[in-house]
């Protein structure tokens, strides 16, 4: 028998009421890591709450012989994000790794997009990374200075959309790419303290994806993979939230399906230094002879 890669590791997952969340707590509880279970329970476009899904989820993992406790918190307020490590360190005396997973979607044109949309995801998803973050940061840089620097790790969940652009998205991804941002600094500040930090990009069948995407989504029948479950995401974020991760930090990774792909991202492509300021005209010029030497972007998803 093999160990459990997450044995004595307790893990806090964001949004594990549903979908991606759920697959990777249950997925962790199969490694032998204990789980704080956080849903707020909310509607497809972040309204409405309900602490019911966050508790099934528990129940799930607790009739499978492991540990959990819900947490059914907003992660996007301090009191939220705080009592989530508190939660961890009260029940179960310490956090090892924590998955920023919870958000909502939206969709609208730019043109079309209204102002409480923008704030709402942009809340969601970067606050909501970045408030768990800051206050588990805060709990291992305490553990540190008491001489126990912790392996911990953080996994953020970025989206294709923020690493491409996504048509209809521009609040999502504009959100998502920042979470890349976020994770790279993190990662570089957090080092000294014993944590790695990497994001991924994940695609799954989900409540989120069901319709928009039904067609690539749906389930295939009699035994074949599955390919778009969201438990084919988890096992990499379960490796990366495990101490058999040392090492790796500040990288993002899309999973999806079978598939795990390394993201490379922005790095420097044609240059060309005049060694003085350009006129405009020179300086268009330049750019003209930069980019037909240049690689061509991604397409953008939904872009025709
Ligand atoms: N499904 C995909 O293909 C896909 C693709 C790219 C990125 N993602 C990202 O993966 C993550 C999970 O999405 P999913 O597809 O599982 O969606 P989902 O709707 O099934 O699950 C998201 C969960 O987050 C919870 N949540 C929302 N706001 C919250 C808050 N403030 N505090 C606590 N919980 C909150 C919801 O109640 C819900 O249960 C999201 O960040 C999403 O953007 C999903």
């Amino acid at each position: 028998m093999t160990t459990a890669i997450c044995a004595g590791r307790v893990a806090v997952v964001t949004g594990a009421g549903r979908g991606l969340g759920r697959a990777h707590a249950l997925a962790f509880a199969a490694e032998g890591a204990k789980i704080v279970v956080n849903d707020l329970g909310v509607g497809l476009d972040g309204t409405g709450r309900a602490s019911g899904p966050a508790q099934q989820v528990v129940d799930e993992i607790r009739a499978l012989g492991g540990e959990a406790v819900a947490h059914d918190g907003d992660i996007t307020t301090t009191e939220g994000a705080a009592s989530l490590v508190s939660v961890a360190v009260d029940t179960f005396g310490r956090l090892d790794t924590l998955v920023n997973n919870a958000g909502f979607l939206r969709d609208r044109m730019l043109v079309n997009l209204d102002e409480d949309d923008w704030d709402a995801v942009m809340r969601v998803h970067l606050k909501g990374h970045f408030l768990p973050l800051k206050h588990a940061a805060a709990h291992w840089r305490a553990e540190t200075k008491a001489g126990r620097t912790p392996e911990a790790r953080v996994i953020n969940t970025s989206s294709g959309a923020g690493l491409l652009g996504s048509v209809g998205q521009g609040n999502y991804a504009a959100a998502k790419a920042g979470i890349v941002g976020l994770t790279l600094v993190a990662s570089a500040e957090m080092a000294r303290y014993g944590v790695q930090v990497n994001a991924i990009a994940p695609a799954a069948r989900t409540r989120m994806t069901e319709q928009t995407f039904a067609d690539s989504m749906a389930a295939p029948e009699g035994g074949v993979f599955d390919a778009m479950a969201p438990e084919n995401v988890s096992p990499l974020v379960v490796w990366l939230g495990s101490s058999a991760s040392a090492g790796v930090t500040g990288r993002v990774f899309e999973a999806e399906a079978g598939r795990i792909t390394v993201m490379e991202g922005w790095r420097p492509g044609p240059t060309a230094d005049k060694g003085a300021r350009w006129t405009p005209a020179e300086a268009g010029g330049a750019a003209l002879r930069l980019l037909a030497a240049a690689g061509a972007p991604g397409p953008v998803y939904g872009a025709r």
